[in-house]
């Protein structure tokens, strides 16, 4: 944290601090599911002092279920079994119920096209539609607990696939479309996938990204694929290999628009959603049936203040946890409109989102800090010209928004009426567990207010005690709860060591926290080596070891620094094999190199070549001294337990030519 003298000579923070509090407005509150603290205050007390009765009482009332449980929850640390015995489907929650009420004619889902097309899929249309595909996963062959990848842009089809898995009681593991072929081909082996869904392309910025071809390089390795369904997008011209590969407007063509849905064990698998954690391989985070869906309907319904009139934009990709839950699961469950846009909030104009907002009256607006930073800098005037007076929520997820970030998104975005909700979860817990329920809480920017209903959260120092408050600790998660992710698919060893063997039985969430005294949370970032870039998590670990897969390079750390939008980004040392040169065309072929390793999320802000790196004597990498040197900093702390600390001085004094 960074100090400065005031005038008088002590030290003073001067990182900006705002202490102004924004309770509700009447008008929020009057209309809000949840009206009062005192409201909140009790249902939160219910829901952790008996949390099976809570849970019951809301799958009772919120959810359709063909049978219901014997069992509302087994918990056997770190097991957690949720309404066993119950059956229920996905796909009927989000649709077919619908179908008997007014909504049955109503937008489910509203989708923009990156050049200013739309189309607007009701509820019975989109029913129709995912009818149609279940379909054709059981003619290709695919049955219950079959895994099916998705590698899509956002177009209707990723949502219609989504919930046609969810039908036939098939698992899907969706890879975000920015992945290369590598990182493509890596979850489709770990998972096992039999079909890949996928399209010739996408748009991006006006540029169109061969995702079909990515395919094919991933598929030459891939053999658990029998078949892939490829959606035609944008034209680009792709192989199609005979027997294997078929365009999905002619599969779905033949394909009846009826189609029953499988009653699933409310703990069968879900989905898959692979995440980077501190090794080089992604975690396939598995969520389960029952216990996910009615979390993610009770948070959209309580932080959102969700209601079925209203219209929802969440801005995230669906190949992200944010877009699962919040775009699909979360909106379509409760029976209120999502949009769901396939371009980015600055393409082709800065005013992109607020165009968005306007064309289709949105009420509710969820994006994250980075998007926010991005356009409070392409200036004020861009919002402006927009009528958003539709809006009466503001939400954001991803990473920590800083309370300048906070002040802009609320004064220019919100026009001063609108709360915002800063929302603290991960693709583990599947939904929010840390947030402000808009109509009862006084926000303060920065903070991400309380735990959600049912979430016991605590702050522990290393011996597992509870530090006091406004002390700084590791956050923890002490209760099971329904959207808890189950395991880690086929590797239940990671999945106890990563997040339960710190504290016997407790959920280790990887973020520091702080309480302050009136209870609020603070959310302090990762205090592992996972890195938040624009709000993607991303392993440094996984950087590193495609660094390292290129001929040239021996050894690479990568940390992370501040960045004025991203929040973070990356900075890589790199030492060289003999005779290499280290020069400028080799810092652009590493960056090509990871581009198509990982993908282009993952390319590092600068690089360093180097010709050692600081290490004890037993041969460990110290990051922390690395992470001072990459933001340029002199004072790097104790070296004395470096095997050579000469190193850190030439590394410092390079870093300076950089
Ligand atoms: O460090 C926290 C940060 O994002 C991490 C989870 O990343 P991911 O699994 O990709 O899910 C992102 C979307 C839910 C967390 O460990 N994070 C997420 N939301 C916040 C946050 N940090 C601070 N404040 C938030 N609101």
């Amino acid at each position: 944290m960074k100090k400065k003298k005031n005038s008088s000579g002590s030290t003073i923070e001067s990182i900006m601090k705002e202490t102004r509090k924004f309770p509700p407005s009447k008008d929020f509150r009057e209309q809000a599911h949840i009206k009062s603290m005192t409201e909140y205050n009790n249902m939160y007390k219910r829901s952790i002092e008996d949390p099976e009765a809570f849970w019951s009482g809301q799958a009772e009332k919120e959810l359709d279920w063909f049978k219901k449980w014997n069992k509302v929850l087994t918990w056997e640390p770190p097991f957690a079994k949720w309404f066993e015995g119950g059956k229920i489907n996905v796909s009927y929650n989000c649709l077919d119920r619908h179908l008997k009420t007014w909504r049955k004619n109503k937008a489910a889902i509203i989708w923009e096209g990156e050049h200013g097309e739309d189309k607007t899929l009701t509820y019975q249309q989109l029913h129709r539609e995912v009818c149609r595909f279940a379909n054709v996963l059981l003619t290709n062959g695919i049955k219950k607990g079959d895994r099916v990848c998705i590698y899509l842009p956002m177009v209707p089809e990723l949502v219609i696939s989504m919930l046609a898995c969810t039908r036939i009681g098939a698992v899907h593991s969706i890879i975000f479309g920015g992945f290369s072929a590598a990182a493509l081909g890596d979850r489709i082996n770990d998972c096992g996938a039999k079909l890949l869904i996928t399209s010739d392309g996408s748009f991006r910025r006006g540029k169109r990204i061969p995702l079909k071809a990515n395919a094919d390089i991933a598929l030459i390795n891939s053999p658990s694929v029998e078949n892939v369904i490829v959606v035609n997008i944008t034209g680009l011209e792709v192989k199609m290999k005979g027997g294997r590969d078929h365009w999905w407007d002619d599969v779905v063509a033949h394909e009846s628009t009826m189609c029953e849905c499988v009653a699933m064990d409310a703990e069968d698998p879900l989905f898959i959603l692979y995440t980077s954690g501190t090794t080089g391989k992604p975690k396939g985070i598995l969520h389960t049936t029952g216990g996910y869906l009615l979390y993610v309907h009770v948070t959209a319904k309580y932080m959102f203040d969700l209601k079925e009139e209203d219209t929802l934009w969440c801005t995230a990709d669906i190949g992200w946890v944010t877009g699962h839950s919040y775009i699909v699961y979360g909106p379509l469950s409760i029976g209120a409109t999502s949009v769901m846009f396939e371009g980015v909030p600055n393409y082709p104009r800065p005013g992109r989102f607020w165009e968005v907002v306007e064309k289709y009256n949105v009420n509710i607006f969820y994006t994250a800090p980075t998007a926010i930073r991005a356009i409070k800098r392409d200036g004020d005037e861009w919002v402006k010209k927009h009528d958003l007076s539709s809006i009466r929520l503001l939400g954001s997820v991803g990473e920590p928004i800083n309370p300048e970030a906070w002040r802009w998104y609320y004064d220019v975005v919100g026009g001063g009426r609108c709360p915002i909700i800063d929302t603290w979860w991960q693709t583990e817990t599947g939904g929010a567990l840390i947030t402000p329920l808009p109509g009862a809480m006084t926000l303060k920017p920065g903070s991400a207010s309380r735990p959600f209903f049912g979430i016991k959260a605590e702050i522990f120092d290393e011996e597992g005690q509870n530090v006091r408050s406004n002390q700084g600790g590791y956050l923890v998660i002490t209760k099971p709860w329904p959207g808890m992710f189950r395991n880690l698919w086929g590797d239940e060893e990671r999945f106890k060591s990563t997040y339960f063997s710190q504290y016997a039985g407790i959920y280790f969430t990887g973020d520091g926290a702080r309480i302050d005294k009136d209870g609020d949370f603070w959310l302090m970032g990762r205090i592992d080596d996972v890195v938040n870039v624009s709000g993607h998590r991303i392993g440094t670990a996984e950087v590193e070891s495609a660094l390292v897969s290129h001929l040239a390079v021996t050894e690479a750390a990568v940390v992370p620094i501040p960045h004025e939008i991203k929040g973070q980004g990356l900075f890589a040392f790199v030492t060289l094999k003999k005779n290499t040169e280290p020069d400028k065309a080799l810092k652009v072929e590493l960056l090509k190199h990871i581009s198509k390793e990982i993908g282009p999320i993952a390319k590092p802000e600068m690089i360093q070549f180097t010709e050692a790196l600081p290490k004890t004597r037993s041969g460990k990498i110290m990051r922390r001294i690395l992470k001072q040197i990459a933001m340029d900093r002199v004072d790097v702390g104790d070296t004395t337990t470096l095997a050579d600390p000469s190193v850190v001085d030439r590394l410092i004094e390079d870093r300076k030519n950089l």
